[in-house]
């Protein structure tokens, strides 16, 4: 049976983690590429029925995946998973030996492109380097999915990836399969269910608990290390309700939206840039351990 008509698995239904990033890729489009519509030339209408065909067109494995997202990631959820991980006294471990660990992760690899997670993060950090950005948007590319380590700590893959969205006020419908959303406890609570819920308007998204996941996760591993465009990339690449829809502005700050502008650079990197070209890792690494060591101690707590 192919990875894609596989049925789903009640406890980790995506065959691999790239299930969910392909799903991404499909339901947007690399504005860049010459078969992508522009996104201004898309009306309300035409956007809602495509919207609907990406959910219709999803493998088994990805709908399953979501409907257990959304139905596990409540506010009192996200808050216990910050309790149980940010104290960050698991172990500690250089960048290398943690892209390392990460590259243990054995789910089926993905069919689409056949990398491994480390090759996947050489790669992503190659194509930012390749477009001359500054060297800590290199780091930022090779550091920013480590946090998928959690799937090693035993963590489902709902509560480990996929797109995040603020907990604690009312779930956006621009979230992909929002109907899921009917099983949340949260959207039977009417403190929860208003705009701003337990926020104040414009507070800022450090105030927010977004779903918890693989991006807060890294994001506090490094964040002492990084510039603040690097701890935002970090921080809110997988929160397309934000950087791809425009959603919850009401929830943001001004630094936030000045923000917004890197964390949209970094998106194309994180999405696009998969291809079946292997990065040669030994050849790679010196260039990498000094990137690391110019920003990183030699061991960091996770
Ligand atoms: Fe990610
Ligand atoms: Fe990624």
């Amino acid at each position: 049976m192919k990875a894609s008509e596989a049925q789903p698995n009640s406890h980790s239904p995506l065959a691999h983690l790239e299930e969910w990033e392909d799903f991404l890729k499909e339901r947007y489009p690399d504005p860049a590429s010459a078969t992508a519509k522009p996104f201004q030339a898309i009306d309300a209408n035409k956007q809602k029925e495509e919207f609907r065909n990406y959910e219709a067109d999803a493998r088994p494995t990805v709908r399953e995946f979501y409907r257990q997202n959304h139905r596990h990631q409540t506010y009192e959820f996200a808050q216990a998973k910050r309790r149980e991980f940010l104290s960050l006294n698991r172990r500690q471990m250089s960048i290398w030996e943690a892209m390392e660990y990460l590259n243990t992760l054995v789910d089926e690899s993905d069919p689409d492109t056949d990398l491994s997670q480390l090759e996947h993060l050489l790669q992503t950090a190659e194509h930012i380097r390749a477009d001359g950005q500054p060297r800590w948007f290199i780091l930022a590319g090779m550091v920013h999915d480590l946090g998928k380590m959690l799937c090693l700590w035993g963590e489902p893959q709902w509560a480990v990836v996929g797109d995040t969205f603020p907990t604690g006020c009312r779930h956006s419908d621009k979230i992909v399969f929002p109907q899921f959303f009917a099983d949340n406890l949260d959207s039977q609570n009417p403190r929860y269910q208003t705009d701003l819920g337990v926020y104040e308007e414009g507070c800022g998204l450090d105030q927010v608990q977004l779903s918890w996941g693989h991006d807060e996760y890294i994001y506090h591993v490094t964040k002492d290390y990084l510039p603040e465009e690097a701890r935002y990339m970090l921080r809110y690449h997988s929160f397309y309700p934000w950087h791809r829809e425009g959603e919850y502005h009401r929830l943001t700050n001004a630094h936030d939206r000045d923000m917004l502008l890197w964390v949209q650079k970094f998106n194309p990197y994180d999405l696009y840039t998969k291809s079946h070209a292997k990065p040669d890792v030994k050849a790679l690494r010196p260039f990498y351990e000094d990137l690391i060591a110019e920003y990183f101690p030699a061991k960091l707590n996770w």
